[in-house]
């Protein structure tokens, strides 16, 4: 589990970069918060840098794909691959990532990998 920031300095609408060794974007969603690999899929455009966040999805910056920040699911091309998600939580105020042998990661990585088979 890493602490990615205090709730405060990840306010509704916002996305941050955990400070971890895999690349990952946290986003707060009306107060909830989700988490995402901050690579996109198609090209590694960085979610965190240069992603919008439009309600439930993440819109890459570079071509304009999008997935779902709950998921990780494609929703618009031209990415195809989802992204990896992690579970989040909140503790005493601080936002924590759970790292990576968390189901969601786990399941969406099997995926991932199936699917370049
Ligand atoms: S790098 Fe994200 S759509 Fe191309």
């Amino acid at each position: 589990m890493v602490r990615v920031c205090s709730e405060a300095e990840l306010a509704p609408g916002e996305i941050k970069r955990a400070p971890t060794e895999v690349p990952i974007a946290v986003y707060n969603l009306s107060g909830s918060f989700f988490a995402t690999g901050d690579y996109c899929t198609h090209e590694k455009s960085s979610f965190s840098e240069e992603g919008y966040l439009d309600g439930e999805e993440i819109e890459c910056g570079w071509h304009f794909a999008r997935f779902c920040i709950k998921t990780g699911a494609v929703t618009a091309p031209p990415a195809r691959k989802p992204l990896l998600t992690y579970d989040v939580c909140v503790r005493d105020g601080d936002v924590y990532v759970i790292l990576p042998s968390a189901p969601s990661a786990v399941a969406n990585e099997a995926e991932e990998n199936t699917s370049e088979a």
